[in-house]
């Protein structure tokens, strides 16, 4: 990479410059490479000699001279011909641009790897536990879990891009107190004078809504009645004691919401790896009762047990004062299993920013029991998803339904279909893959292009906005440029890759429009940009970048003539950026996990 080649110029030429003594020792801060804005400043810069300027007091300019002249010095002798320039430009920069060749030659790399392009071996060795999607039993599948699910599975692929070994798990919310309560609903009130007929039928008639309605019903007579609380309390014992009816009533609760999950996954076309929920800890969590109790960590609290938090306040519950296990009880067995399963050296978790608290007393908490260090874990704390007016709310029964919700994105996107031009000539099963495409590609984008800790809105007409920073848009770009390639003879990739073979040897003696050569970079910066979407947890980098790389084609398209280019040179090399970039957009929009339709 570009990136550390940079670096290690610079800490040689550092090096150079201390040997002959023509800078003072210092120690040397740590070297960041930037992206300019604008190309004037070179494809990347370096502000280090402002850092060193001061530790040397010297004028910022004359370091930066200096270290510039070094490295020149340092890229003959070593042969490093990437570089077609380096400049020290005021106050104390040194931007580096990129020679022709290497370009080229990136273009080129495109071309061969195909679906490959942007991936590396990075992460070989390395081993991530992602934590997403994880909604509750009987509750609607909320726009939080919608979040957590694609931001999710948008890391998931990201880090396996870059040779991770991923490991996804659904941390499905099927066990707590929360039972105790949908059971009294069920056993105290539902089934009580039934006959066996009629149980029969209730729970057939069982649907997610009704089950949430239950909930909802509860806590609404609660308030009237507290002894109601204590009931279900007693419910819940019940259930963690194993009573076998009451473990029914679970499981069919389970299997309703299960089904209902599965319709939104396969719609959106989710496939997690494990979905190990929290009832799977049911009897991993006495050992870490104990394991908390032989090492000393845990304290009696007014009837509970907990673990006091050094810098806290709160300390953390691992056993209610009815002797209930907790959600956090669940979360520390959890990551117990899985640091002994796996052996990852990150465990990530995709949830909703209202549990950032939470889950910074849970790392602290495995790191006292010795499961972890603190590095090893981390909260990708999600912003809420809210409407254009009001928000989504399910507290008060106020439910949206989003299988409903991801319908309507699929019918919106096939009446914009209906009515484009360049969709002529699909047939009607076709157009309905493609409407899949574009709904689905639209809902997750949404999600994917702010940044995770931010609010996102759900508006309709943003969302599917063929001109905005929206996925119709890139797969439109995409779809455009296919059909560019398909008028050619140069249509099979082999022949593309012959052509491209062309442009390397005699491309490097002219020069390149404005458009192109910004294409070229583009191309260029994309493995960086995944790299960085994996540092960062932050998918949106690569939203932006296929945002940004869709335009500038597109602006190339209007000015430039591709198939009628000047010469057959110029042709062949916009052919051949032209498959870069469709393979650039269609790669990218793959480790979001939207589809790019070759036609719409
Ligand atoms: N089911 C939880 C909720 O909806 C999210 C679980 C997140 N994962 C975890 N390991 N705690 O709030």
């Amino acid at each position: 990479m570009i990136r550390q080649e940079i670096i290690r110029l610079i800490q040689n030429s550092i090096q150079g410059l201390q040997k002959e003594k023509r800078l003072l020792k210092f120690e040397t801060p740590e070297i960041l490479v930037e992206r300019p804005e604008e190309k004037m400043h070179g494809d990347y810069a370096v502000g280090i000699a402002l850092q060193i300027a001061k530790d040397v007091k010297m004028n910022p300019i004359k370091v930066a001279e200096m270290i510039k002249l070094e490295a020149e010095r340092v890229c003959q002798r070593t042969k490093l011909n990437i570089f077609e320039k380096i400049e020290a430009a005021q106050p104390g920069f040194i931007n580096f641009f990129l020679t022709k060749e290497y370009l080229i030659q990136q273009l080129h790399k495109a071309l061969q790897e195909k679906e490959r392009y942007g991936s590396s071996e990075k992460g070989k060795n390395k081993i991530v536990v992602i934590d997403y999607s994880s909604p509750n039993i009987a509750k609607l599948f909320g726009v939080g879990h919608l979040r957590s699910t694609i931001i999710g599975q948008a890391l998931y692929n990201i880090y396996k891009f870059l040779g991770w070994k991923v490991i996804g798990d659904n941390h499905l919310g099927d066990w707590g107190t929360q039972f105790g309560k949908l059971i009294y609903q069920i056993k105290d009130k539902g089934l009580k004078g039934r006959s066996q007929k009629e149980k029969t039928i209730f729970f057939k008639d069982l649907t997610i809504e009704a089950l949430e309605r239950l909930y909802v019903d509860f806590h609404k007579e609660s308030q009237i009645n507290p002894k109601l609380e204590e009931k279900a309390r007693n419910w819940f014992k019940k259930l963690e004691q194993g009573d076998k009816e009451t473990k029914e009533i679970w499981q069919v609760c389970c299997n309703i919401s299960l089904k209902e999950f599965d319709k939104i996954y396969a719609l959106l076309g989710i496939k997690i790896d494990y979905c190990l929920g929290e009832s799977f800890y049911q009897d991993k969590m006495k050992p870490i009762i104990e394991d908390a109790a032989k090492k000393g960590i845990s304290r009696k609290s007014q009837g509970a047990l907990v673990i006091p938090l050094p810098g806290s306040k709160i300390p953390f519950m691992l056993l209610k004062s009815d002797g209930a296990t907790t959600y956090g009880t669940r979360d520390l067995a959890a990551i117990k299993y899985r640091m002994k399963k796996w052996k990852p050296n990150l465990i990530i978790y995709e949830v909703g920013a209202d549990q950032k608290t939470y889950f910074e007393q849970l790392f602290k908490t495995a790191e006292i029991l010795n499961y972890g260090k603190k590095e090893q874990f981390i909260h990708i704390a999600h912003g809420l998803t809210r409407r254009k007016h009001g928000k989504f709310s399910t507290r008060k029964g106020q439910t949206i339904h989003l299988e409903g919700v991801i319908k309507e994105a699929i019918e919106k996107a096939g009446q914009i279909i209906e009515r484009s031009e360049t969709s002529r000539g699909l047939s009607k099963q076709e157009k309905k893959k493609v409407a899949m495409a574009v709904g689905i590609g639209a809902i997750k984008y949404n999600d994917l292009s702010q940044h995770y800790s931010r609010d996102i809105i759900f508006d309709w007409n943003k969302i599917l906005n063929l001109k905005g920073n929206s996925a119709p848009y890139i797969q439109y770009t995409f779809a455009r440029c296919r059909s560019v390639l398909k008028k050619t003879k140069a249509e099979g990739d082999e022949t593309l890759l012959y052509l491209a073979n062309l442009v390397i040897k005699k491309k490097s003696d002219r020069d390149f429009n404005r458009e192109e050569s910004e294409l070229l970079r583009m191309i260029c910066k994309f493995p960086e940009i995944i790299e960085e979407a994996a540092v960062k947890f932050s998918p949106n980098l690569i939203c932006n970048f296929a945002f940004d790389l869709a335009k500038e084609y597109n602006l190339f398209y209007n000015l430039h003539q591709i198939i009628k280019a000047e010469t057959k040179e110029k042709r062949i090399f916009r052919l051949a950026l032209t498959c870069a970039v469709a393979q650039t957009l269609k790669n990218a929009l793959s480790l979001l996990g939207i589809f790019a339709p070759e036609k719409m």
